[in-house]
């Protein structure tokens, strides 16, 4: 099953990518988490992409196509793309590449919030630097402030979560993401799903589309 989570920031795109990865098996690729490994690493990718990533904007298309395009041959039992695609061409990138293996995307899910959702969500994630598990300080607080359920280590605030660089990440979104949402319209079906609601709630919704179509398909 291929499924792509479109969103924008602070949507709970990784959030329901990771719930949607443990149920069905699929391989979970978060383009923003790569990006962030690679700056971790400080590889020449990391190094480029660093700029964009601190400032909102979108690291290139040719950067971001050929990383995923690395990272999408591991992904044979099927895989939920979170935060990619994330321009038209990006997209149209991804469709090419899927038909010339005689295959294609199986799903398109878009989580739906206000802005003013996102900033409050965005503002208050922390993340486990060491096992990548996402909490929210007031939402979905681990049981012990600061520490990471799974394995203790100190929980973090990403760099481009302040307010001011939220703002320019949601502009980027609507100028530059939000057209990927219609070009996927303008070709297929498009689940709109309500993503403002308890994450266990969102997750009910999205599941019950996926069990039918993994009924199916796995
Ligand atoms: P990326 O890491 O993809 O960031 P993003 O799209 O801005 O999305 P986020 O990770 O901020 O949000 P999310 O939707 O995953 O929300 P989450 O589940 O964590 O990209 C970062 C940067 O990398 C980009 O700005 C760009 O520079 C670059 N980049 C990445 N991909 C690229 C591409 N394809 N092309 C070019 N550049 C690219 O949830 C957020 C918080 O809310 C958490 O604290 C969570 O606990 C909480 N929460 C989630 N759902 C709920 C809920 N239902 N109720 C209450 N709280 C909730």
């Amino acid at each position: 099953m291929r499924i792509v989570l479109l969103g924008a920031p602070g949507a709970g795109k990784g959030t329901h990518c990771k719930r949607i990865a443990d149920r069905y098996g699929v391989l979970h690729l978060s383009s923003g988490d790569i990006l962030r490994r690679e700056r971790a690493a400080g590889t020449e990718l990391g190094r480029k992409a660093q700029g964009y990533m601190d400032a909102g904007a979108l690291v290139p298309d040719e950067l971001v196509v050929e990383m995923m395009s690395r990272a999408m041959k591991d992904a044979s039992a099927g895989v939920v793309l979170d935060g990619f695609p994330r321009t038209v061409n990006q997209a149209e990138v991804l469709d090419k590449a899927l038909a010339a293996k005689g295959g294609g995307i199986d799903v398109v899910m878009n989580l739906v919030v206000d802005d003013g959702v996102v900033v409050a969500r965005i503002t208050g994630r922390r993340s486990c630097p060491k096992c990548g598990a996402v909490y929210h300080v007031k939402n979905m607080p681990p049981k012990v402030a600061g520490v990471c359920d799974k394995d203790g280590a100190a929980l973090v605030q990403r760099p481009d979560d302040t307010e001011e660089v939220v703002r320019n990440r949601l502009e980027t979104y609507y100028r530059q993401t939000e057209p990927v949402v219609d070009y996927y319209k303008s070709k297929r079906t498009v689940d709109d799903i309500d993503a403002s609601g308890d994450a266990d709630v969102v997750a009910k919704v999205i599941f019950e589309k996926l069990d039918r179509l993994a009924g199916k398909k796995k």
